[in-house]
């Protein structure tokens, strides 16, 4: 078995996209936290896949609601996912923000904005698997933020 620091070292060489996930609990308090533990799941139906850790803040609140947003930030929003990667009591304050029909936060100018369902959520470790059904998708012209070795990154200004 490989220790922590192994782990973390060889992941970190996966180049990413960044995503922030929202949802709302059941009390009205919205939640939001930074993950590249996100991916495509399947086409028909239309599943997306994002992994967050079981100690987050706001992991009860993705399972207690059972829907979530999923925005892929652009290059324009490295603040941000770096505001939703902080332990902050108000992760929103100062954005820019919308609501679905259904109230669930939404934060404007992301690359692609996904409202999905929660299918089902699966153990996976430290972290839940949270299977999510897109509801709709939104995609704007733009350039991704990417994250590769724990740092930041954009696309050569050719790409
Ligand atoms: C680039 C980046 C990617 C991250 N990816 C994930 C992820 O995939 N899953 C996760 O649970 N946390 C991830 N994190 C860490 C969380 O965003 C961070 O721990 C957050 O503050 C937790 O939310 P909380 O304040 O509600 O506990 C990532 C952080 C950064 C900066």
């Amino acid at each position: 078995m490989i220790s922590n620091e192994e782990f973390l070292r060889a992941m970190s060489n996966f180049a990413s996209g960044v995503t922030v996930i929202t949802t709302r609990d059941k009390a009205g308090v919205p939640h939001g936290i930074t993950v590249s533990a996100f991916c495509s799941l399947s086409a028909e139906p239309p599943l997306v896949l994002a992994c967050i850790n079981k100690s987050t803040g706001s992991h009860y609140a993705f399972i207690e609601r059972g829907a979530f947003v999923v925005h892929i930030l652009g290059e324009h929003q490295r603040h941000i996912s770096e505001q939703f990667a902080e332990p902050l009591l108000d992760k929103f304050a100062g954005m820019p923000l919308l609501e679905t029909p259904s109230g669930l936060p939404v934060i404007e100018g992301a690359l692609v904005t996904l409202e999905c369902t929660l299918v089902q959520p699966y153990d996976g470790g430290d972290h839940s698997i949270l299977v999510g059904k897109i509801e709709s998708a939104e995609v704007m012209d733009a350039r991704p933020l990417l994250y590769f070795r724990g740092d930041y990154r954009r696309l050569d200004a050719g790409d």
